[in-house]
C-alpha cells in the first residue's frame, strides 16, 4: 500500500500545525497559572478530558469517560463485529511540565482519525483512542491506573492510597465525576484487540544526535517506586550537641547518596529521589521526621530487583548506625515491557517508506504502553525532542517532526488494515 503523500517542504506541514494548535489549547488548561501542571483528577484534568472528548466527537468518534477518568473515543469499523486497535497516551502532566509529553500521542491519534473521518473511510477494525490520566504518577504513589484498567490489571487496593494532602484516589475519582464502583464493568472487553500503539516524544537525546525525526521503540524500562519514612528524634537546633542527635533528615540525605551510588555502579540502572519533605520542619528544630520518594528503573527486571534489595539493606544499615527508625513502602512495580515485533515492524516499514532511516531504541521513561505487556501486542513510535529535554517547560518537538510522526501513524494504520 502506498504511503500518504510525502511531507510538504517549506512551512507547510498541515498535520503538524493542526496537532500543535491542539497542544496549545491543552497547554492552557493548568492548575497553576503561568506554568503547565495538570495532575491526575485535578480541575485542569477535568477540563482537558472534556476538551479531548469534544474533539473526539467532532472527529466522528463516540467518546466516554470511564470509571478511572480515561477518555475513550471509538471510531467504528466498516462492520460491527470487527476487532479493535487501541491508540493512546496521557493528558496528565508533571508539575511545571512541557506541552508534548503524553498530550502529543493523544492529539496525533485524534488528528489521524479525523483524516479518516473526513475522507469517509472505515477500516476492517475499529479504532479506540484513549487519553489516559494517570501516567505520570505525580499525585498518588502508584501510577498507570488508567492503562491498567484497560489491561484488566487494575488493583483496587490503590483506591485507598492518599495524595500528599491526604485525599484518597477514591475520593478524587468521585470528585472528578467518576464512578469507581464501575471499575470491574469498564475493565471487561469482549471483542478482539489487535494491539496497542502509542506515539510519544522520545524524552531523550538519541534521535536528535542521529538527526532523525522519529524512531521505533524496542522495549520500556521496568520501574519500582515507593515512599521511605525516617523517624528520628526532633529537638532544639541550638541546644542538642551534634553527637547526641538522631536527625531524620540527615539520615535521609545519607540514604539518598547511597541510592545514587548504587545506581551509578551499574550500566542502565537509574534511581531518583524526586521529593523529600520534613513535615513541620522549621529553621530552628532538628528534624524528627523525613519522608522521601524513590524511583528505580532498569531494562532488566532481575537487575532492578537486585538493586532494590541492595538499596534497602544499605538504608537499614544507615538507620541502625544513626539510631533512626526506617519504614519502606515500595508498593508500585511495573515490569519491563518488550514491544511486539510485528507491530513494530509495521511502524518501521512506515518510517522507511518516508525515506527515513529506521532507528530502534529502548525507552528509559515509563509509558502507558507498558501496562499492555503480555496482554496485547504493543508498539511505540518516538518523536525527536529538542535537546532530549522533557518534564520541563523547555520540552519541544518541531511541527515538521510532528507532521512526520502523524503520517507514519496513518501509514501504519493503512498497512495494518492491508494485513487483515
Ligand atoms: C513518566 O513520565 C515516567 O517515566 O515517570
Ligand atoms: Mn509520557
Ligand atoms: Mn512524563
Amino acid at each position: 500500500m502506498s504511503p500518504t503523500p510525502p511531507t510538504p517542504s517549506g512551512s507547510d506541514h498541515p498535520l503538524g500545525r493542526r496537532i500543535t494548535k491542539r497542544l496549545d489549547k491543552l497547554a492552557a488548561l493548568t492548575d497553576e497559572p503561568g506554568r503547565i501542571t495538570r495532575l491526575y483528577l485535578s480541575p485542569a484534568h477535568r477540563k482537558a478530558a472534556d476538551l479531548v472528548a469534544g474533539w473526539m466527537a467532532d472527529c466522528g468518534m463516540s467518546p466516554r469517560i470511564d470509571a478511572v477518568a480515561n477518555v475513550v473515543g471509538r471510531y467504528e469499523a466498516a462492520s460491527p463485529d470487527a476487532p479493535v486497535l487501541v491508540i493512546g497516551s496521557h493528558i496528565d502532566t508533571v508539575i511545571d511540565a512541557g506541552k508534548f509529553d503524553g498530550n502529543l500521542g493523544v492529539v496525533t491519534a485524534i488528528e489521524v482519525v479525523d483524516r479518516l473521518h473526513r475522507a469517509g473511510r472505515r477500516l476492517p477494525f475499529a479504532i479506540e483512542i484513549v487519553a489516559f490520566g494517570d501516567e505520570e504518577g505525580s499525585r498518588f504513589p502508584s501510577t498507570l491506573g488508567g492503562s491498567r484498567l484497560l489491561a484488566g490489571s487494575f488493583d483496587k487496593r490503590i483506591l485507598d492510597e492518599n495524595d500528599i494532602d491526604g485525599t484518597s484516589r477514591r475520593a478524587a475519582l468521585l470528585a472528578f465525576g467518576c464512578e469507581p464502583n464501575r471499575i470491574d464493568h469498564d475493565a471487561q472487553r469482549t471483542e478482539r484487540v489487535l494491539g496497542y500503539v502509542e506515539v510519544h516524544i522520545e524524552q531523550g537525546p538519541v534521535l536528535e544526535a542521529r538527526n532523525l525525526s522519529v524512531g521505533v521503540v524496542t522495549a520500556i524500562n521496568g520501574a519500582t517506586r515507593g515512599t521511605i519514612e525516617v523517624r528520628g528524634v526532633g529537638g532544639h537546633a541550638g541546644t542538642i550537641p551534634m553527637h547526641l542527635r538522631r536527625d531524620a533528615f540527615s539520615a535521609a540525605a545519607e540514604m539518598a547518596l547511597a541510592i545514587e551510588r548504587r545506581a551509578a555502579s551499574e550500566a542502565d540502572l537509574v534511581a531518583t529521589v524526586g521529593r523529600i519533605e520534613i513535615p513541620g520542619g522549621v529553621v530552628n528544630s532538628v528534624p524528627g521526621l523525613a519522608r522521601f520518594t524513590l524511583d528505580i528503573r532498569s531494562p532488566a527486571d532481575e537487575r532492578r530487583t537486585r538493586a532494590v534489595a541492595d538499596i534497602q539493606a544499605e538504608m537499614e544499615a544507615i538507620a541502625v548506625r544513626r539510631r533512626v527508625e526506617l519504614s519502606v513502602a515500595l508498593g508500585y512495580q511495573a515490569p519491563a515491557a518488550l514491544c511486539d515485533a510485528r507491530l513494530s515492524g509495521l511502524l518501521a516499514a512506515a518510517v522507511a517508506e518516508r525515506g527515513i532511516e529506521v532507528l530502534r531504541l529502548p525507552s528509559g521513561a515509563g509509558h502507558d504502553a507498558m501496562s499492555f505487556r503480555e496482554k496485547w501486542p504493543m508498539a511505540m513510535l518516538f518523536v525527536r525532542c529538542r535537546g532530549g529535554i522533557s518534564h520541563s517547560p523547555a520540552e519541544h518537538a518541531s511541527i515538521e517532526d510532528i507532521d512526520i510522526s502523524a503520517r507514519v501513524l496513518a501509514d501504519f494504520i493503512d498497512q495494518l488494515a492491508a494485513t487483515l
